[in-house]
């Protein structure tokens, strides 16, 4: 029997090709996110959904569709996807990692260099007409090059993070909840410090940690409060794990220099004040939105829904603990 499956968003066509002579498809072919009301109708009586990170899939969406044998998200993070609720019903869900370690990483480093350099407040400088004559004090923004770059989080994402900031002759520190071994650590070229000692230290700290269950405010006023003054944040992974209130009085006391954030608390909306502030540059969560990457997402995601709901095999990438056995047929 032909699958029946939602996709909640308009995919590459390449990954619907892929799905296309396999499933029996509802289509929301659309750029923006598919209502929650209208996500808990057309899920009903669906196997296999794809979906984004924008779609909560929780019991009740679960309660929806009592034949879900499959959720693939088009993300490497599956904070949206109750990954218990799900392994608890048989539901595999897959994800699509790997794919868009390199892009995340130059997006890091697009926001690091941005703050740094002052490079969107120069644009916005400039567009307005105030650039009258070349200054010596005009602009002036933090080195990267020679300083210390703290990485919290040391998966592929920050691992990629710090190849680069070899390049750019940086002192590398990095946090993680496991340390490598030795001859990994000697080839990152990171040394390992405590969490606290690591915001000390740091003149940049970049965040590449998955936000798992308690793990909101991983950096709260606390932690701002030991980073060095003037020293810089940058936040690709998920919004939660910083206390973005806290954040902006760190911003608006000049108390850390800058920070450079793709994903938000309460995303999409920002909290109060974060947006008047000319130290912040602000990216709509588009660090892995190369065409290449997005496209190898999608085709990733919809590979994965295949191999659960049509080749019967365990998909590349599974995100539940225990993925629940054997795979559906
Ligand atoms: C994006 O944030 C992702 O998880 O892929």
């Amino acid at each position: 029997m032909t699958p029946k499956i939602l996709i909640t968003r308009r995919l590459p066509e390449k990954a619907f090709e892929l799905l296309k002579p396999h499933c029996e498809i509802d289509y929301y072919d659309r750029e923006t996110a598919i209502p929650r009301r209208e996500l808990l109708k057309r899920v009903a009586g669906k196997e296999g959904l794809l979906c984004l990170l924008t779609e909560k899939v929780d019991p009740e969406l679960l309660s929806r569709a009592p034949g879900l044998k499959a959720v693939s998200t088009v993300s490497v993070g599956f904070d949206h996807v109750d990954l218990g609720a799900c392994s608890e019903r048989g539901i595999v869900v897959t994800h699509t990692p790997g794919v868009l370690t390199e892009t995340t990483a130059d997006f890091a480093w697009a926001l690091l260099l941005s703050c740094a350099r002052r490079v969107v407040e120069g644009d916005r400088f400039l567009r307005a007409g105030r650039y009258k004559a070349w200054g010596l004090t005009m602009l002036l923004g933090s080195d990267v090059h020679g300083k210390t770059l703290g990485i919290v989080g040391f998966g592929r994402i920050g691992r990629a993070v710090a190849r680069r900031a070899k390049g750019f002759g940086m002192n590398i520190l990095y946090y993680d909840h496991r340390r490598l071994d030795a001859v990994a650590e000697r080839e990152s070229g990171a040394s390992f410090a405590s969490f606290p000692d690591l915001l000390r230290r740091s003149d940049f700290v970049t965040l590449h940690a998955a936000l798992e269950a308690g793990g909101a405010h991983l950096i709260g006023e606390k932690e701002l409060s030991i980073m060095k003054p003037g020293s810089f944040l940058i936040n690709t992974a998920r919004g939660p794990l910083v206390d973005e209130k806290a954040l902006v009085r760190a911003l608006q006391s000049g108390r850390l220099g800058g920070a450079g954030l793709d994903v938000y608390e309460k995303e999409p909306r920002l909290a109060p004040g974060l947006s008047k502030l000319p130290n912040a540059v602000l990216a709509p969560h588009i660090a892995s939105a190369s065409v290449e990457t997005r496209t190898k997402m999608a085709a990733l995601a919809a590979e994965g829904l295949l191999d659960v709901l049509v080749y019967h095999r365990r998909p590349a990438h599974v995100a539940n603990p225990q993925p629940p056995a054997p795979i559906p047929s």
